[in-house]
């Protein structure tokens, strides 16, 4: 029986909702369980501009930091968009990552059989199920490279770089590697090195790992054309590994293909058990504060927390079981419904799944 302590950042938008779900279905676990969780609320993002003036505060890095997880809601919103870039609310996201050493980031897209009307894609290439994993490097890559502005031949530009170190690579790679072991021991690697000096180290490094690795058959694909399969043929992809940026739109591509953005989890994890989850959509001002939003994904991200940091696996399958027999039993939200079906709010749909969890 376990005593867990978390760092709790609701964030902005539909943040606050969807994380208090979340932790009340973490609460759930603890009385089915016996496990204890500590919630430690700190600030990021738009709500700590607004409380502090900086999108980042030392407290919630300390907090953070002396957590065994972190939990994550949503950052952002248009009530920001006029403040300078370093001090934007998802610059308290990137901080996070960086500080926390949180390398590697791992985006499961399951479409569960009862929504696969909702795939935009034909249920003859779906098949009853799809289940990828994206693995993008979390850390380095065009989002932390050199950036600014200077002189260039049509006058003053704005530059960002991108650039992959061996030890970068290779780190990612393993996760990725071990990743594909878990599944069908196929790995797929998302590069530009047709192009890009960063993509032919990348693609080196990736093919080097394979040796330890003998079971898994890796596949490098460009990344026009992954993201071509990735429609036309989901089901050849299992597990994709990638760099920063590539896996950003990878994961908001393979959202869609599983039917809504509101059902995916995300966990981002360093050299050890400690990682943050958080789900992979953003705030959705437009729906904030009506109790509309999804919490799935924020569910979700738990019990990758209890499996990845934890290891509590029958406490975790606790929580997808739930969650898949709330699907199955025709109960949506707003995002996920069909026409004609109705939806619930954010905390009906909490509570359901609280219903449904069984030991
Ligand atoms: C994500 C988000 C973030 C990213 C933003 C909010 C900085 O899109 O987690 O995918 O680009 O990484
Ligand atoms: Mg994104």
């Amino acid at each position: 029986m376990g005593n867990y302590n978390l760092a709790v950042i609701k964030g902005d938008g539909i943040g606050p909702e969807i994380v208090t779900e979340a932790m009340k279905v973490l609460e759930k676990i603890g009385t089915m369980f016996g496990h204890t969780f500590a919630f430690t609320e700190c600030l990021a993002g738009g709500a700590a501009i607004d409380a502090t003036g900086q999108c980042l505060p030392e407290e919630t890095i300390a907090a953070c930091k002396g957590a065994d997880a972190v939990i994550l809601g949503a950052v952002g919103g248009p009530k920001w968009d006029n403040v300078p870039g370093n001090q934007r609310p998802e610059r308290a996201l990137l901080g996070l990552r960086d500080q926390l050493g949180l390398f590697s980031n791992l985006r499961p897209a399951i479409i569960h059989q009862a929504l696969s009307a909702a795939s935009p894609i034909k249920a003859e290439i779906i098949g009853d199920s799809l289940d990828i994993l994206i693995v993008r490097e979390l850390t380095g890559g065009i989002y932390f490279g050199d950036r600014g502005y200077r002189e260039g031949k049509y006058g003053t530009e704005a530059y960002d770089t991108e650039s992959y170190s061996e030890t970068e690579i290779r780190r990612i790679g393993k996760t990725a590697y071990e990743a594909a072991m878990a599944r069908k021991k196929h790995l797929v690697s998302v590069d530009k090195a047709n192009v890009l000096e960063s993509s032919r180290l990348w693609r080196k490094i990736i093919t080097e790992l394979a040796a330890d690795y003998p079971e898994v058959t890796v596949e490098h694909m460009y990344v026009y054309n992954a993201a071509m399969q990735l429609v036309r043929n989901p089901k050849q992809v299992v597990v994709i590994v990638t760099s920063n940026m590539f896996g950003d739109i990878f994961a908001d591509e393979a959202s869609q293909i599983t039917g809504s953005i509101g059902m995916l989890p995300s966990a981002s994890l360093g050299e050890g058990a400690f990682g943050m989850y958080e789900p992979i959509h953003g705030s959705a001002p437009d729906i904030a504060g009506q109790n509309k939003a999804n919490p799935i994904a924020t569910i979700l991200s738990m019990a990758m927390m209890l499996r990845y940091t934890f290891g509590l696996e029958a406490e975790a399958s606790c929580i997808e079981q739930a969650v898949t027999n709330v699907l199955n039993a025709g109960f949506r939200t707003a995002d996920i419904a069909s026409e004609g079906e109705t939806a619930l709010g954010t905390k009906e749909m909490g509570e359901k799944i609280r219903e449904k969890m069984v030991k």
